[in-house]
């Protein structure tokens, strides 16, 4: 096991944000995890775990353990009439697992094209885009136990799904690192194209009877004219989550706010936290190297050379005007470290 020292996390951050980890070890099997939380020489330094690092904001440098989860395979490991269970190593590439999946036909995350990060990651938060969410489609996942190295299954509701939540969000926060992940997809796909952006673009295209490939081009093309793509802006995808209100806190504010949008979320409504942030007047406003992203004011970006601390006091800017004009309060989806 080789343990680097004062790596720097700037291409390992898809906010591109210079930052240094103090030791960092890239793990590619799961005995190695094991192995490295059992040392003694590591067990009282503060840890980290990194997947794509797609959905963090450095502030600072991380003076303890950087774990960088780089486990790969996919493999089939059950099947039966109407399904296929697909085994992913957490390091493997989300996209890359939907397009493996696509290629042989395996149906259910189709809607979840081009989101970027890893496998590991994606429960963490429960990724969601175009009307699906991780938990949709998962069958279980393994992880190792930090504090003592023992690997442990977790079947759908150990996870404690919910909108961009899992359990490993709150009461089992930084004690697992995940390993891998299985998941229950459809040999005959059942496409959702109930999103109002998919079935327009399908229409426009003049696509009836989409294919499952049709729905990922079409999740591709509807994110890339919407979303910076990291390699040439930095960015961490929505630095917000969508707020659930009150009904009656929604009706009341309908009555200043006639247009503003909500979906029904049980008992509540969730509005779109970038119609806020927009009607704020934040929506493609830049302050020297960092800002909001112009066709999407739920993204905040980086263009090189900023700091994270300016990001974090740009959102919470953002934050407190939302505060202010709507009564509503939104909270990061992004980790701050
Ligand atoms: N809107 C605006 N102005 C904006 C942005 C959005 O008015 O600048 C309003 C529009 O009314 C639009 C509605 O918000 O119709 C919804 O916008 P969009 O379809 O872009 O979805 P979102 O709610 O902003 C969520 C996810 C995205 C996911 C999309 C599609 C969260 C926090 N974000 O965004 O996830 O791709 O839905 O399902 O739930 C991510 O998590 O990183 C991410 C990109």
């Amino acid at each position: 096991m080789q343990v680097l020292q004062d790596v720097s996390l700037r291409s390992h951050n898809t906010f591109g944000l210079e930052a240094l980890a103090r030791h960092w070890i890239t793990i590619t099997a799961t005995e190695q995890l094991q192995d490295l939380l059992r040392d003694p020489a590591y067990r009282s330094v503060p840890k980290m775990i990194l997947g794509g690092g797609s959905n963090v904001l450095f502030t600072q440098d991380f003076e303890g353990l950087l774990i960088k989860v780089a486990i790969p395979g996919i493999s089939v490991v059950e099947e039966d009439d109407q399904s296929i269970f697909v085994r992913s190593g957490a390091g493997v590439g989300w996209h890359e697992l939907v397009m493996h999946c696509i290629e042989r036909g395996y149906g259910g995350i189709e809607n979840l094209s081009l989101i970027p990060g890893t496998v590991g990651a994606a429960p963490m938060q429960n990724i969601g885009a175009y009307g699906v969410e991780i938990k949709d489609v998962f069958s279980s996942l393994e992880a190792v136990e930090v504090a003592t190295g023992d690997l442990r299954t977790f079947a759908s509701a150990d996870c404690q799904f919910g909108y961009r939540s899992s359990v490993f969000k709150h009461e089992l926060k930084g004690q697992y690192i995940i390993t891998s992940v299985t998941l229950r997809l459809r040999k005959q796909p059942v496409l959702n194209i109930s999103y109002g952006a998919i079935s327009e673009t399908l229409a426009q295209k003049g696509i009836s009877e989409p294919t499952m490939r049709d729905v990922s081009e079409a999740v591709i093309e509807i994110r890339r004219s919407k979303l910076p793509d990291p390699r040439q802006i930095g960015n961490a995808g929505s630095f917000f989550k969508n707020p659930v209100i009150p009904r009656t806190q929604y009706e009341a504010l309908l009555i200043d706010y006639p247009t503003m949008p909500g979906y029904p979320a049980e008992e509540a409504v969730k509005v779109p936290a970038g119609w806020l942030i927009e009607q704020c007047g934040w929506k493609g406003k830049r302050l020297g190297n960092i800002g909001v992203h112009d066709k999407q004011a739920l993204v905040l970006v980086h263009f090189g050379g900023g700091r994270g601390d300016a990001l974090m006091a740009l959102a919470r800017d953002i934050k407190a005007s939302v505060l202010q004009k709507f009564g509503i309060t939104i909270e990061p989806e992004v980790n701050m470290v």
